[in-house]
C-alpha cells in the first residue's frame, strides 16, 4: 500500500508544480516499498539518489520562477528547500557509510516534511503565480 496518496488537497493549482510533486510523493512511495521489502541496499541507495536529484530539480523549478517574478517570499522558501536537501543528502551520506539503518521513520519524516511544505509554504505562492499566468 502506498504511503501517500496524491489528492486535490496537496493541489497548488498550477498543474505543471503539480506534476513534479506527484513524482516525488511516488518517489517517497517507492522507497517505502523498497524499505517494507527489505530491498538491498545498493538499490535503496540508487533510490535516495534519484530522489534527491529529482527533489534538488524541483525545488530550482520553484527558485527560478521566485526569481523571476520577485516573489517576496523568496528567501524563507528557499531556506525550506535547502534545509531539506542538506537532511535528505546526509541521509545518503549515513546510509552509504553504513551509519543508519533506514526505517519506517526517516520515511515518515520524508513524508511529513513533504506534505507539510505543500500545504503550508508552496500553497502560497499558488495566488501570486497565477496572477503572473503561471500554469
Ligand atoms: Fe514544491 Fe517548495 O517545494
Amino acid at each position: 500500500m502506498a504511503l501517500i496518496k496524491w489528492t486535490t488537497e496537496l493541489s497548488v493549482n498550477i498543474s505543471s508544480i503539480d506534476e513534479q510533486h506527484k513524482i516525488l510523493i511516488n518517489m517517497i512511495n517507492e522507497f517505502y516499498e523498497k524499505i517494507s521489502e527489505k530491498s538491498n541496499n545498493e538499490l535503496i541507495s540508487n533510490l535516495i539518489t534519484k530522489m534527491k536529484d529529482y527533489t534538488i530539480l524541483h525545488f530550482s523549478v520553484e527558485e527560478k520562477l521566485f526569481e523571476q517574478y520577485n516573489y517576496a517570499d523568496f528567501e524563507q522558501h528557499k531556506k525550506q528547500h535547502d534545509g531539506f536537501i542538506k537532511k535528505v543528502s546526509d541521509l545518503e551520506e549515513r546510509f552509504n557509510k553504513g551509519e543508519i539503518i533506514l526505517s519506517f521513520e526517516i520515511t515518515k519524516f520524508l513524508k511529513d516534511w513533504l506534505i507539510n511544505h505543500i500545504q503550508g509554504t508552496d500553497k502560497k505562492y499558488t495566488k501570486f503565480f497565477i496572477e503572473k499566468g503561471i500554469s
